[in-house]
């Protein structure tokens, strides 16, 4: 089938390399001029495992193309996803800005039957207002025509491709018959369940969906504080709820609080959206606060084992906010560091894939060319992503360096038994302090 999809960021890309991977012929638009030549040359713009070969095969093959103009990918293609960015406005609002330009742009650049899809996660309702705005917008003397789909996304960043082409499931909205049986040939070759409902319905899937995994993640975040009170371990406590099928073991790692663009950004749109639609969304509210109280509780670790933190060097080890990603946004990491180096605190950071990025958002840090870097000389190490590289690193060459072997794990990542052997002082989120 041909394709076009609009936006060429982490989904957009995504959706548009796997798509041409599985045999289509796709065309990826994005008005960013700088971000299209990157692509032309070969290149992308961001850091995605198997990303880049999926693009570079495929864009050989001719099955993937790039341009700047929607009318050529409106004009190339028979289905059209929109996957442009949908980021918050100060009221937790959703700005939609972005749909509402491409969206008259297409229907303006329509000269037979398309099927636009929304890709971006959006608010429910918002299929309606594509409809009514493709209408107005709609060249009068032509033969144009249209119908309007869901499609929401679930991938993760740093396993985005492989959640597209191993999803748990395909959710379609859709308003008539024909839609849904060209969205099940484009995911034909793929082996899921399909979902098929009406178009509401799977916006609302999506913004459940992401809100109810952040939820996951607070409560398990609420459940350690208790463990650390009381002496308890957290990572048996997720271990022996995982177990119960209902509940499932994923979601449940303690931490330092959820980032990244979707979670954050997902739970205000759906507390607004419940809000204007007089629905009492008060439970993620609760959600918001405690991941934003796991940060300020790890910042009061810190502060509570070190004293003062003016001219204190630390060692951070991990940016991004999670592993496998360069992403920074919404990082738990810079909250924190800011705040420690309001006080006073020499930070010495690194991570494998994101120091590009984070140099550009934490100015006024350091930032170290490895991992031992971080730890020479240091009153503390904190562990703020938990990348594989630093779940084997070598922690007796590590204590060597440090001024005071204190590390401070906001990812679980270590054995507080084998820290404590190796003589460090071992704080973790939701176990037992080893001092
Ligand atoms: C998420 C959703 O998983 C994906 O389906 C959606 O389409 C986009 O948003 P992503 O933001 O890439 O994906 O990251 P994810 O792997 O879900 O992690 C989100 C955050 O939660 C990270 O900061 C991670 O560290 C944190 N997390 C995750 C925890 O703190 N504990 C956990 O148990 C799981």
């Amino acid at each position: 089938m041909n394709i076009a999809v609009i936006g060429s960021g982490h989904v957009g890309l995504v959706t548009g390399a796997c798509f041409a991977d599985l045999g289509h012929k796709v065309i990826c638009a994005d008005s960013d001029a700088k971000k299209i030549q990157t692509l032309k040359s070969g290149k992308i713009p961001f850091f995605e495992p198997g990303l880049l070969d999926l693009v570079v095969k495929n864009a050989a093959k001719k099955r993937l193309s790039f341009t700047t103009s929607i009318a050529t990918a409106v004009k190339r293609s028979e289905v059209i996803f929109i996957s442009v960015g949908t980021p918050t406005k100060e009221s937790g609002e959703a700005d939609l800005s972005s749909v509402e330009s491409v969206v008259t742009q297409i229907a303006r650049s329509l000269t037979g039957y398309r099927l636009v899809v929304e890709k971006s996660t959006v608010p429910v309702e918002t299929g309606n207002w594509i409809k009514r705005t493709m209408q107005i917008n709609l060249p009068k003397s032509r033969k144009a025509d249209f119908d309007v789909a869901s499609n929401p996304e679930f991938l993760r960043e740093g396993a985005a491709v492989q959640d597209f082409m191993k999803p748990d499931r395909i959710v379609v909205g859709v308003e008539i018959k024909l839609s849904e049986k060209i969205l099940s040939s484009i995911y034909e070759s793929i082996d899921a369940p399909i979902v098929v409902t009406d178009v509401n319905s799977a916006e609302i899937i999506k913004h459940a969906s992401n809100s109810f995994l952040s939820a996951k993640i607070s409560f398990i975040n609420m459940v350690s504080r208790l463990c650390e009170r009381v002496g308890a371990d957290i990572l048996k406590v997720s271990e022996g709820m995982g177990y119960d099928r209902r509940i499932g073991p994923s979601f449940l790692s303690a931490g330092i609080g959820f980032g990244g663009f979707c979670f954050p950004k997902d739970l205000a749109a759906f507390i607004h959206i419940g809000e204007k639609a007089g629905a009492d969304f008060g439970m993620l509210k609760e959600v918001i606060n405690i991941n934003e109280g796991q940060k300020k509780h790890f910042i009061r670790l810190v502060k509570d084992t070190l004293w003062n933190l003016n001219g204190k060097k630390i060692g951070v080890l991990g940016l991004s906010f999670k592993p496998d990603t360069d992403d920074m946004r919404f990082a738990p990491a810079i909250d924190i560091i800011r705040s420690l180096r309001n006080d006073g605190a020499d930070i010495h950071a690194f991570d494998p894939e994101a120091m590009p990025v984070a140099k550009t958002v934490l100015r006024d840090i350091r930032f170290a060319r490895n991992p031992y870097e971080t730890a020479r000389s240091a009153d503390a190490l904190l562990c703020l992503t938990e990348w594989k590289e630093f779940r084997e690193i070598d922690l007796a060459r590590v204590k060597r360096l440090m001024k005071r072997p204190l590390i401070f794990d906001g990812r679980n990542m270590y054995d507080p038994k084998a820290l404590g052997e190796l003589g460090f002082e071992y704080v973790s989120i939701g176990r037992p302090a080893v001092r």
